[in-house]
């Protein structure tokens, strides 16, 4: 399924086309190099004092680091993401080695995150972020430090056709359009013609 945008420009094709799906073909398997291409592009974005606080943990259906992340989706996240192919869970480093706050820790991971959702997408597949999720168990299922902060877990995988979806909720969402408060709402200083 695909939607448009409506856009007062025309954009790249795979930032026109991307969006966010939450029904996944539980059968699909992505191939080991265009996983190494999302953590690539990840690993290529840009961070303030190129910090690169972003860390990964990865997840394929079917192996116990999926099993143990999918206990820990809230809510609906539980009836869709686990037909995703891939789990990637970022978190980002909160502090510098020697203990002070990193201002732009969350926004250096966010880009990291971008990144790798626009490649994915390039190559054909579907990323959709999710915040509902347990940050403690992931902590402590992973061992994580202290300093670093798991933030989004990205769904990756082949999309399916949103009849796939039981939910009728869900189905309904997977169908709605997509929408954005207009650009004369979001610049709010400056000229620009928006149309
Ligand atoms: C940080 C973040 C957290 C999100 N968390 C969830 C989530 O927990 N569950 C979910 O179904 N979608 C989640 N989303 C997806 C958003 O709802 C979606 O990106 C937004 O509605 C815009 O839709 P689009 O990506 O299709 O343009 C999240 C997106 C972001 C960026």
């Amino acid at each position: 399924m695909r939607k448009s945008v409506d856009s007062s420009v025309e954009l790249h094709p795979v930032l026109a086309e991307r969006w966010s799906p939450r029904s996944y073909d539980s059968s699909a398997v992505i191939p080991d190099q265009d996983v190494l291409a999302f953590l690539e592009a990840a690993r290529w974005a840009p961070s303030a004092n190129n910090g690169q606080p972003w860390r990964f943990i990865i997840a394929r259906r079917g192996d116990e680091h999926f099993q143990n992340i999918s206990k820990t989706l809230s809510g609906f996240n539980q009836v869709w993401a686990p037909s995703a192919s891939l789990f990637v869970v970022v978190s980002t480093l909160t502090t510098t080695p020697d203990g002070k706050p990193r201002a732009t820790a969350m926004y250096d991971a966010g880009l990291s995150s971008a990144l790798l959702t626009v490649e994915a997408h390039h190559r054909g597949y579907a990323v959709h972020q999710i915040a509902g999720f347990d940050r403690e168990i992931i902590k402590n299922e992973f061992g994580l430090d202290a300093a670093l902060a798991p933030i989004v877990i990205l769904a990756i995988g082949k999309q399916a056709p949103a009849s796939s979806l039981v939910d009728p909720v869900l189905k309904e969402r997977e169908e709605a359009p997509r929408e954005r408060l207009p650009l004369s709402e979001l610049v709010v200083a400056g000229n620009i013609a928006t149309s």
